[in-house]
């Protein structure tokens, strides 16, 4: 059976190696839907993607500010009507912009709340609405929303409402066969992680190849069963 699969932030970091993971191998994922804003780095990636092509996937991207609520449901409504069904969801696209309580701008938190929680939720709603039945969602909260960091008030609080939402979403849609696993990484060496640790060493923590890595085994026979309230994945 051909997959269809939907990544959000596939422009980078662990988006991009999940990707990269599910399209270079000769599996049943055929359609990609890759969802970021405008960049060099995700026009690079969709070019790659055009010029080696070894197993004749389809690819389809939108150049998407997920911060941006109408947008997001007109997209979906599009991809609802251009795909029969989307199998798998990777809601990975993730902002932070860490300050201390006084200095936190509220827009920043609406952002972050937008991107980190709003999106996937709206996401995953236009498409059941749709009468789309996802085999597979993955949602990527942090270790970060298990336990509040200083400093990181936005970004710990809409991941920590993402783990709760994903079990939500786990216990509502066992019914129609879906799995919703929501991954927690810890500390990632992408450009996220920069703005949250500008002083670390990037090559002495976890890769996004790693976590990329444990999204692919989700989707593979062995990832049937893991069950996982919130699959924490830290080096
Ligand atoms: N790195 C870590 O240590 C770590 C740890 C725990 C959890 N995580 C989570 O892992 C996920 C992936 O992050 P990453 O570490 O791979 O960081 P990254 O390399 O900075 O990638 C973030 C991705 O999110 C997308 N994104 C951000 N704001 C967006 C917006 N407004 N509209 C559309 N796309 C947007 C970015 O695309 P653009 O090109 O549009 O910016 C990019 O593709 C995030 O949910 C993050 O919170 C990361």
């Amino acid at each position: 059976m051909s997959k269809t699969i939907l990544i959000t932030g596939a422009s980078k970091g662990i988006g991009l190696e999940t990707c990269k993971r599910f399209f270079y191998e000769d599996n049943s994922v055929t359609n990609f839907i890759l969802l970021a804003r405008e960049s060099d780095s995700f026009k690079e990636l969709l070019q790659e993607l055009s010029d080696n092509n070894p197993f004749n996937k389809n690819v389809k991207h939108y150049f998407i500010d997920l911060a941006d609520r109408e947008l997001v449901q007109s997209v979906i409504n599009n991809i609802n009507v251009e795909y029969n069904n989307i199998d798998i969801l990777i809601n990975n696209a993730g902002f932070t912009k860490p300050e201390s309580i006084q200095q936190i701008e509220f827009s920043d938190f609406e952002r972050t709340m937008e991107v980190n929680l709003y999106a996937p939720f709206t996401i995953v709603q236009k498409m059941l609405q749709a009468g789309n039945k996802f085999e597979l969602i993955v949602n990527i909260a942090s270790t970060a929303g298990m336990n509040g960091r200083s400093g990181w008030l936005t970004y710990s609080a809409s991941k920590a409402a993402m783990i709760n939402m994903s079990e939500v979403m786990k216990a509502e849609l066992s019914i129609y066969g879906t799995r919703v696993v929501c991954i927690s990484p810890g500390r990632c060496a992408t450009d996220l992680r920069k703005t949250l640790a500008p002083d670390e060493d990037p090559t002495t923590i976890m890769q996004p190849s790693h976590v990329a890595n444990v999204i692919a085994m989700l989707e593979s026979d062995v990832g049937r069963f893991v069950d996982s309230q919130n699959l924490v994945v830290r080096l």
